[in-house]
């Protein structure tokens, strides 16, 4: 980051730190394609065993574990579910369609909940020979262009217990799942069962340089792993990053509680300043969003002339999001910016 410049865009602007570099530089590794990489296998084996699923993928990004998560349950010409503002559908340039032939339809709620009597409505496992069919749902937890919202556990054993039966997959974007387990005390784990398959990131707030891992049955991944190297994933010494990831897993999940603290400190400061823009209560992990209405391209113009980076991601409502680059300091002065700008 140049330096003064408080970056709060997204927490994936994270720099490894100098551990995280030392363990990348010792990191025992092979070739990943032929399966030897102890260092990525060890990764896959330990994130498949933190979420209780029987095997995992090390893929570049979320978005490619999202891809193949959802090619494994959708067939070309089949549905998938998901709400309205979810990273799969807003995110991954059309990817599932491009690439795999997937139609989505949606639900929307305004805090990017499950809304299981919208989900019934539309879920339509047999649809016949004219309506498209439905084969799985994409859950995102935490949900972020719907600022940082936790998913509720029982919403979620809900949904599995109304898809019982019919065929129908559930995915889970969990980019940000180790956000999700911080904030309420419910283990990753305990989200991770009720899906079939979990893709979740080590490149967010956890400050990887690069990195998701795919979780699901052991047979799911293998076919993930070819799908992944016909799409030009296939890595070779992959240990360097995994060893990245397998640091991020040791030392910054816990320390996610800061990142959440920051967040709702930086909602009550512009709060004071601009009443009605954010409601800090809101705030549940580390992203916060600010309803500015016209504002929106001025605010960021000027915070960024005050050496405070922030994104619009929708109409009039501009994002912030904390991160392990950005301490309390940093996010006070971020948050008085941000506040002076509105109050003015
Ligand atoms: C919820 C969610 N899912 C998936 C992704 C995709 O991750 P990547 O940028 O690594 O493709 C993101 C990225 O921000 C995200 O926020």
């Amino acid at each position: 980051m140049a330096s003064g410049v408080i970056d709060l865009r997204s927490d994936t602007v994270t720099r490894p730190s100098p551990p995280m570099l030392a363990a990348m530089a010792a990191a025992d590794t092979g070739d990943d394609v032929y399966g030897e990489d102890p260092t990525a296998n060890a990764l896959e084996q330990r994130v498949a065993a933190m979420l209780g699923h029987e095997a995992g993928l090390f893929t570049t990004t979320g978005s490619l574990a999202n891809i193949l998560g959802v090619r494994a349950w959708v067939a070309p010409g089949k549905e998938l579910l998901c709400e309205a503002q979810a990273h799969i559908v807003r995110a991954e340039l059309g990817a599932h369609a491009a690439l795999n032939g997937v139609t989505t339809r949606t639900w929307f709620h305004p805090r990017g909940k499950v809304d299981l009597a919208a989900v019934r409505a539309l879920v339509a496992p047999d649809a016949g020979p004219y309506l498209v069919s439905t084969a799985a749902i994409a859950v995102e937890n935490t949900h972020n262009f719907a600022g940082g919202t936790v998913q509720a556990l029982d919403e979620l054993t809900s949904l599995r217990q109304a898809v019982h039966g019919t065929g129908v997959r559930l995915h889970l974007d969990g980019a940000r799942l180790w956000n999700a387990q911080v904030a309420t005390g419910v283990p990753a784990a305990e989200y991770a069962s009720v899906f079939d398959s979990v893709s979740v990131c080590l490149s967010k707030g956890l400050g990887a340089p690069v990195g998701s891992v795919l979780v699901g049955p052991a047979d799911m991944i293998a076919e993930a792993r070819q799908w992944r190297k016909r799409l030009g994933g296939g890595w070779r010494q992959a240990g360097v990053l995994a060893a990245a990831g397998l640091y991020a897993l040791d030392h910054h999940v816990d320390r996610l509680a800061e990142d959440h603290a920051h967040a709702r400190m930086v909602a009550e400061v512009v709060n004071d300043a601009a009443p009605g823009v954010v409601d800090p209560a809101s705030v549940e992990t580390n992203i916060v969003l600010l309803n500015v209405g016209d504002r929106a391209e001025r605010l960021v113009a000027e915070a960024r002339e005050a050496g405070v980076l922030v994104g619009v991601v929708g109409p009039g409502i501009v994002r912030l999001i904390t991160h392990l680059d950005v301490g309390a300091g940093e996010s006070r002065k971020a948050a008085e910016v941000l506040g002076a700008v509105l109050s003015r």
